[in-house]
């Protein structure tokens, strides 16, 4: 199906530079009443958009795809968000019928096996629930930010995202590591402890390990494939 870009994206693109994030995410919720909802993979960043979201009681959906392999120290991240913010963050599950027959036919670990097999696990895992977690929205926040990697750099604040049909904000995109964490600090957000032991992008615990001083911030996500491949679906670059 091919969908036009909205006409009022341009709109958008000039407010998302000119306000702060609570001043834009005010204007959206005005203009898309019910149709916004943010993905949180309980990450640092994630952890700052919803506290901007969930202190000020702002009428956006935060939504979780719960691939089944995150780590144990994830989980507690999401249960003391739940805690702490009284809220339910909504999970999305993998269709139940490709992954059993994926983990059946190709064994539980496959995706160390190829990449072909590691972007089937993602696509099964993320990328089809993505799907079905953005359908009835016009906007989806995420906490993308460009130092994380080269690829990243091709994001803007607001963007059209072709592979999903939506638009997509992006509201921490130009923020530092330092300003994150200092973000944290002051408000007092709960965390994802592994960010403590050399974790700095949180994924799924078989496909992430901590970084070394002066790695690339991706390094420690599918650590074992050529550095070009290391996306897995979510966010495409248009
Ligand atoms: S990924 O594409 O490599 O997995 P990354 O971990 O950098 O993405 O996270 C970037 C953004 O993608 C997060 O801030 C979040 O908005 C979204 N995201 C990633 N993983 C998930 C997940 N499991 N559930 C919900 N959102 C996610
Ligand atoms: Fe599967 Fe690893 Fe992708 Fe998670 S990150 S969905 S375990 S391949």
């Amino acid at each position: 199906m091919n969908v036009t870009i909205p006409d009022y994206l341009q709109e958008l693109v000039y407010y998302s530079g000119r306000l702060s994030m609570q001043e834009f995410l005010r204007l959206l919720i005005q203009k898309f009443p019910g149709q916004i909802t943010f993905s949180t993979s309980f990450g640092a960043e994630d952890q700052v958009i919803t506290h901007e979201i969930l202190s000020n009681q702002l009428p956006i959906e935060l939504f979780t795809l719960d691939t089944g392999r995150l780590f144990a120290e994830t989980y507690s991240t999401w249960s003391s968000t739940n805690d702490r913010y009284h809220t339910q963050i909504k999970a999305y599950f993998p269709d139940y019928r490709n992954l059993e027959k994926f983990i059946t036919t190709k064994g539980p670990n496959a995706f160390y096996e190829s990449v072909e097999n590691r972007k089937l696990c993602c696509h099964i895992r993320k990328v089809e629930p993505l799907k079905r977690a953005l359908q009835g929205h016009a906007i989806w926040i995420t906490g993308l930010r460009a130092e994380h990697s080269p690829e990243r750099t091709g994001h803007s604040l607001i963007e059209w995202d072709a592979a999903n049909n939506i638009v997509k904000y992006n509201p921490l995109l130009n923020w530092t590591s330092a300003e994150v964490q200092q973000y944290i600090s002051k408000h007092n957000v709960p965390y994802n402890v592994l960010h403590d032991k050399g974790f700095v992008s949180i994924g799924c615990q078989p496909c992430t390990r901590a970084i070394r001083p002066g790695e690339d911030f991706r390094a420690g996500r599918w650590w074992w494939e050529d550095a070009s491949k290391k996306e897995c679906g979510l966010h495409v670059s248009n």
